[in-house]
């Protein structure tokens, strides 16, 4: 089964990636969609956020990164994939995220997948990441050392 794990990724988390490496034992073809959005600044441009994850995933065969504009659900017919799937934190995401699952089952027949983060990284944000960096907190635990090392670039 192939599927398409959708985000900002601005910048990856160790829960994003959790929930990519868990989906490739699960799933035959993985890809990984970067959303470019040109409504939202973002730290990291798309090809930065992209070369991110391809350096982070690099030992994972079955994976693949693009990024994408416009409707998921679009991108996800393009890449002819069966299934969308998304990491759930906690109740706070499921609200939003169950209406974005109903969407776009209303926009294209979509099933949407929910996996479980991990519970070490159930607390983990691509934003609070930022805002921690940007005050010079420690964010070693929480995004893999290669964000780390982009993060000391911008
Ligand atoms: O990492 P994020 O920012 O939580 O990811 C959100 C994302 C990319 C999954 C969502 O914003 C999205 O799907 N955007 C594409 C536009 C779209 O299809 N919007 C309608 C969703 S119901």
């Amino acid at each position: 089964m192939k599927i398409l794990i959708p985000g900002s990724f601005d910048p990856p988390t160790n829960g994003h990636i959790d929930v990519i490496k868990r989906s490739c034992s699960v799933f035959d073809e993985v890809i990984v969609g970067v959303l470019v959005n040109p409504q939202k600044e973002s730290m990291f441009d798309v090809n930065q956020r992209e070369n991110m994850l391809i350096e982070i995933l690099k030992d994972y065969k079955n994976v693949e990164i693009k990024s994408f504009e416009g409707l998921l659900v679009d991108f996800a017919n393009q890449m002819k994939v069966s299934a969308i799937v998304k990491g759930l934190r906690a109740m706070t995401d499921f609200d939003y995220e169950f209406q974005m699952a109903q969407m776009n089952f209303n926009l294209a027949d979509f099933e949407t997948i929910f996996i479980p983060a991990s519970p070490e990284y159930g607390y983990v944000s691509s934003s609070m990441v930022k805002e921690i960096f940007s005050y010079g907190g420690d964010v070693n635990a929480l995004v893999p050392s290669i964000v780390v090392e982009r993060l000391k670039d911008v």
